[in-house]
């Protein structure tokens, strides 16, 4: 960790960095190295090296599986001891379009965060690119070998193209543009947690520029029923 810290701070060249984000969750056998990996972060926090503590969370997660039997059940109790050890300031979630919904009844990633004073920094907001590849057809983009996505599931052109139909219906009513469905993306998410940041992963400028000209148009709640409706067939009872 050391090591990795001092490479990162001098690859950037920074002296500290806003989030120190803990993105493994094995610490070797009976978690021996979880306790000293805990001290040391607090000793950077404490130092000024790092600012805050970040940790991920499960792409799915609601705080009732713990009780379950079974590997949700099972991986939801070991996210949540994981996360009484570490304490983070931060947590990462996934959070997008078709993300799952869940009811009132499930404490899931958000609510969670907000009853344990934690911030929380959302992640694929397009779900790596997928949500934005709008009618351009399933075989049109090739990933080399070095993009992590040419071996990503999500992005076979099987299921590039069933994406590409959910999301049909919402072309048609916000626009064809790639800069249509990033608002959706970007406006989607803050709706549902005005208090999270996003991280929005880009390519260039003109991305980057259609990011935050996205922030300016936010979604009305009858927008967000209806997207659900359309996406999930489920209202939306916020
Ligand atoms: N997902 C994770 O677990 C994870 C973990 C650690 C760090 N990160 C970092 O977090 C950042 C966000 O990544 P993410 O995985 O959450 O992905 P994301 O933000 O859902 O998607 C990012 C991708 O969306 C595409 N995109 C963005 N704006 C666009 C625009 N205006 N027009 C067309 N395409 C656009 C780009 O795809 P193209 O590349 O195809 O142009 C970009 O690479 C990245 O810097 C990533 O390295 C992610």
């Amino acid at each position: 960790m050391r090591a990795q810290l001092a490479t990162t701070l001098d690859n950037l060249g920074t002296d500290y960095l806003d989030i120190y984000f803990l993105h493994s969750s094995d610490f070797g056998p009976d978690d021996r190295y979880l306790p000293d990996a805990v001290d040391l972060m607090s000793k950077w926090r404490s130092q000024g090296v790092i600012r805050a503590v970040g940790m991920r969370a499960p792409h799915q997660f609601a705080e009732e599986w713990a009780t379950a039997d079974g590997p949700e059940g099972a991986e939801t109790r070991r996210w949540l001891y994981l996360f009484d050890r570490v304490r983070p300031d931060v947590v990462t979630a996934r959070y997008n379009l078709i993300s799952r919904l869940y009811g009132d009844h499930e404490t899931d990633i958000f609510r969670f965060a907000r009853r344990n004073g934690v911030g929380i920094l959302i992640k694929q907001v397009f779900g790596k690119g997928l949500l934005l590849q709008s009618g351009s057809g399933p075989d049109q983009r090739q990933y080399s070998a070095a993009d992590h996505r040419s071996t990503d599931p999500a992005f076979t052109p099987d299921h590039r193209h069933r994406v590409d139909a959910r999301l049909a219906p919402l072309r048609d009513r916000y626009g064809h543009s790639t800069s249509a469905m990033v608002r959706l993306c970007v406006q989607y998410a803050l709706h549902h947690a005005p208090d999270a940041a996003i991280l929005a992963g880009f390519r260039n400028a003109n991305q980057i520029d259609a990011i935050i000209a996205a922030l300016d148009h936010p979604l009305l709640a009858d927008d967000i029923t209806q997207i659900r409706a359309v996406l999930h067939g489920n209202p939306y009872t916020d």
